[in-house]
């Protein structure tokens, strides 16, 4: 964490906060997302559960989505994501986003016009990643 900027650790404190607003009775893994925007707003998300279990959805895209609709011009800069166990603890080693998530940053970079930085927090890790493309190879980003 020391080595991250105090733009990055702060993203991060909102992901961490994510995970307290997250709503998961079914699966008991809280999900926080921190998403900062080029202008310097940042937008919270965390997981939406639903008995209907398909009907949830992710911390990331709650973010992701939530600032597509309030701040729809506005690149994003940075992700941020942190997660607590069904201990109730918060991950020891960071947690990746999901195939689908993966597909939705794509999304956000191409409207950005550029890479998002995504920290993974864990309590032992930080996983910094430049650009979702390093998780995701030979994306499908345009017909
Ligand atoms: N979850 C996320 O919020 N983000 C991910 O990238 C992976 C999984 C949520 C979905 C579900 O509410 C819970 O974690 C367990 O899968």
């Amino acid at each position: 964490m020391e080595e991250l900027t105090q733009e990055e650790q702060h993203l991060i404190t909102l992901a961490i906060e994510g995970t307290n607003r997250s709503y998961a009775p079914y699966s008991k893994f809280h999900v926080g997302a921190g998403v900062l925007l080029d202008n310097g707003i940042e937008v919270i998300g965390c997981n939406q559960e639903n008995a209907a279990y398909p009907s949830g959805l992710c911390a990331e895209r709650t973010a992701l989505f939530a600032a597509g609709a309030q701040y729809p011009d506005v690149p994003v800069r940075m992700l941020a994501i942190a997660a607590r166990g069904t201990d109730g603890n918060l991950v020891e080693e960071p947690v990746g986003p999901c195939g689908s998530c993966r597909q939705v940053i794509i999304e956000s970079e191409t409207r950005a016009g550029g890479p998002i930085r995504i920290l993974l927090y864990g309590q032992r890790h930080v996983y910094v990643i430049d650009g979702v493309k390093e998780l995701m190879p030979l994306t499908f980003s345009e017909f």
